[in-house]
């Protein structure tokens, strides 16, 4: 559900169909990722989220939430993305 996304963080953990997933409450539009940093063992749900991306909690790579893209290093690899349908409050994932 959208509500269960973090007010205070603006991001969710949750498994689909096997996979870490990071949901972003990104000022209404949600958006999902990969949730495991591509860099180290980071989850970014535990990182900072601001203005459309997020930081790893790790190492502080940034990525932009939208297209996946890393935003400075230490990461260099792009996020897997998730399309994302909410019905009702409820949010449905496809893999990009
Ligand atoms: Fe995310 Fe290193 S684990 S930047």
């Amino acid at each position: 559900m959208v509500s269960d996304i973090s007010a205070d963080t603006g991001t969710l953990r949750v498994v689909h169909e096997g996979e870490g997933v990071c949901l972003y409450n990104l000022q209404g539009d949600i958006c999902a990722t990969q949730d495991r940093c591509p860099h180290g063992n980071a989850s970014l749900a535990d990182g900072y989220l601001e203005d459309g991306t997020i930081e790893c909690p790790l190492h502080q790579g940034v990525f932009d939430i939208r297209t996946g893209k890393p935003q400075c290093p230490p990461v260099t690899t792009d996020l897997r993305r998730y399309e994302v349908r909410v019905e009702a409050g409820t949010v449905y994932l496809k893999a990009e």
